[in-house]
């Protein structure tokens, strides 16, 4: 299965949910290989930190640039899981490997310049569906306030009415820091370390993708 994380939008947490859902596949003993397709090198980076400790599950990973459909057609031969990074712009990474992947996973986060993206990435969709009629098009709030006051996941919830094509995920990532330490502590998941709360919300993620 082909888990591409993309969208044009810059910092929205792509990195962040495809290093996750690698190490929570792993855990579960899924045999997973992450592709990174951004010249950042996040996901790189973050598994170079994880290959040190070589007692974690294990979590395959490799970079690829420009036009990644012939290259990811063949890992996913080799690999239950493919989860490719994809740079945050309308980039040949992003449009290539929406006409391979399964089904697009677009962080969000939930405010006003994160959503006026949508209507881009479904014009980019549309263009993919064309040449990959199966490509499903999920979307998760990430960063998500953990105010119970504050009700813009609420908003976000009611502007993807607009969008029938776009399933948003219940599952909502919040703003935690241990997400950055998960990142910053040795290429960890979340599902790695002691937050509960944390660990769920990507294990939810997670059953929602799969
Ligand atoms: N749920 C979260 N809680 C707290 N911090 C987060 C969360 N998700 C991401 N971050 C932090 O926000 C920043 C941006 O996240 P990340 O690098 O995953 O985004 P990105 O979409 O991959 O960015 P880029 O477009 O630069 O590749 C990072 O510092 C990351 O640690
Ligand atoms: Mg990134």
């Amino acid at each position: 299965m082909i888990i591409l994380v993309g969208s044009q939008k810059g910092g929205c947490g792509k990195s962040t949910i495809a290093t996750n859902i690698s190490a929570a596949l792993a855990v579960k003993g899924e045999d997973v290989m992450l592709v990174d397709a951004d010249k950042q090198a996040s996901s790189s980076n973050w598994f170079l930190d994880r290959s040190e400790n070589p007692s974690l599950p294990k979590v395959h990973s490799i970079q690829k640039y420009d036009d990644v459909r012939a290259s990811v057609i063949d890992l996913n031969e080799r690999y239950e899981y493919v989860v490719i990074d994809a740079a945050g712009r309308d980039s040949i990474e992003l449009r290539t490997a929406m006409i391979v992947a399964n089904a697009i996973v677009m962080p969000i986060r939930p405010s006003q310049f994160d959503l006026d993206t949508v209507p881009r990435m479904q014009e980019i969709y549309n263009d993919a569906r064309i040449l990959n009629s199966n490509l499903k098009f999920k979307a998760v709030i990430t960063m998500g306030p953990t105010n119970p006051v504050i009700h813009e996941s609420d908003e976000a919830k009611s502007f993807f009415e607009n969008y029938p094509d776009i399933l948003l995920l219940k599952t909502i990532i919040r703003e935690r820091k241990v997400y950055r330490d998960a990142i910053n502590g040795g290429g960890l998941g979340v599902v790695e370390m002691t937050n509960s709360k944390a660990k769920k919300e990507i294990n939810d993620l997670l059953s929602e993708v799969l």
